[in-house]
């Protein structure tokens, strides 16, 4: 068990991470396992930041059960500094929040957006990860966010509007001028067969028409505990520490983990306003032994 001083020297030389959750089609799921991958992070001893990206239908904060008294959008307009507005979650990680409804937020001009990344960037250096959470689709305000980060996992869920739409939301990524990593989570499936077989037929379509295809990171069960875990306003991770969904988003961490050695993901990025999100890493985490 690390003592609350080696936590602290760890987190020193710790090495930050970023990736974000997008998805074609809404109600997939993407907030579900945001949450709940941070949720899985922290448990296994990493500092995670949760940005809330969804700045027209924001509901981190909804589910992780925060009633944050400053948003992001009281950032943007200089109402309070940044760390003002990230609140913390007993167990769980920080979340900076949107403010749900706020139409000028999800329509926020580049410069603006521009000065709210680089106080994100800023503010980040303490952290392991910094999981965005995005809003669904292939508009403006997802994509910006979506092509800036090194690695987008995508979440579908198997209907065909959801696979049909993850595979546009890929195409559009896969065509940026340099394109962050894709990975696959396949949410809210019976079985691990029905995750495996979707992820394939998707990566049919992926090879054939883009030359390409896409490691799956994880599949998450469904189960109606996240639904009851969603009302009672906490993490399924939390809520239900033993249930088929929570063991998937803690597995999907593993993952996550796993690929951030294989691959460094918080290298530089030459693509937009987080291009130096990087930056801000220092070196290698003393964690990355331990899990
Ligand atoms: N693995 C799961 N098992 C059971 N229900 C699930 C699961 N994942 C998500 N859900 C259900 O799907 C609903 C939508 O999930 P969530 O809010 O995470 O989607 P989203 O993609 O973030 O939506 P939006 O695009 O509106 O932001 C939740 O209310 C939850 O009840
Ligand atoms: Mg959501």
């Amino acid at each position: 068990m690390e003592t609350k001083e080696q936590r602290s020297e760890a987190t020193v030389s710790r090495q930050l991470r970023c990736l974000a959750i997008g998805s074609g089609k809404g109600g997939v799921g993407k907030t579900v396992v945001s949450v709940g991958l941070s949720v899985a992070l922290v448990e296994m001893g990493y500092r995670v930041l949760l940005f809330d990206a969804d700045l027209g239908l924001a509901n981190v904060d909804l589910q992780i059960g925060i009633d944050p008294v400053f948003t992001l959008q009281d950032v943007v307009y200089g109402e309070c500094p940044l760390e003002q507005a990230v609140a913390s979650v007993p167990g769980g990680p920080d979340i900076l929040a949107a403010s749900s409804g706020a139409r000028e937020m999800a329509t926020m001009s580049e410069s603006r957006r521009d000065i709210l990344v680089d106080d994100l960037i800023k503010f980040s250096a303490g952290y392991d990860f910094l999981i965005i959470d995005t809003e669904a689709g292939i508009g403006a305000g997802a994509i910006a966010f979506l092509q800036a980060m090194p690695q987008v996992n995508v979440v579908v869920a198997n209907e065909p509007t959801s696979v049909m739409d993850a595979y546009s939301l890929i195409k559009i990524l896969f065509g940026q001028p340099v394109p962050p990593e894709i990975r696959l989570v396949v949410n809210s499936v019976k079985t691990e067969d029905e995750g495996l077989r979707l992820a394939a037929r998707l990566n049919e379509a992926t090879k054939r028409f883009m030359g390409r295809t896409i490691e799956t990171a994880g599949i998450v069960l469904y189960d109606s505990v996240v639904g009851d875990a969603i009302r009672a306003r906490r993490s399924v991770v939390q809520f239900s520490p033993q249930s088929a969904p929570a063991l998937c988003l803690r597995h999907l961490a593993q993952s996550i983990v796993s690929s951030s050695k294989a691959r460094d993901f918080g290298k530089p990025m030459k693509r937009s306003a987080f291009g130096n999100i990087a930056s801000v890493g220092q070196g290698d985490s003393h964690l990355e032994g331990q899990v």
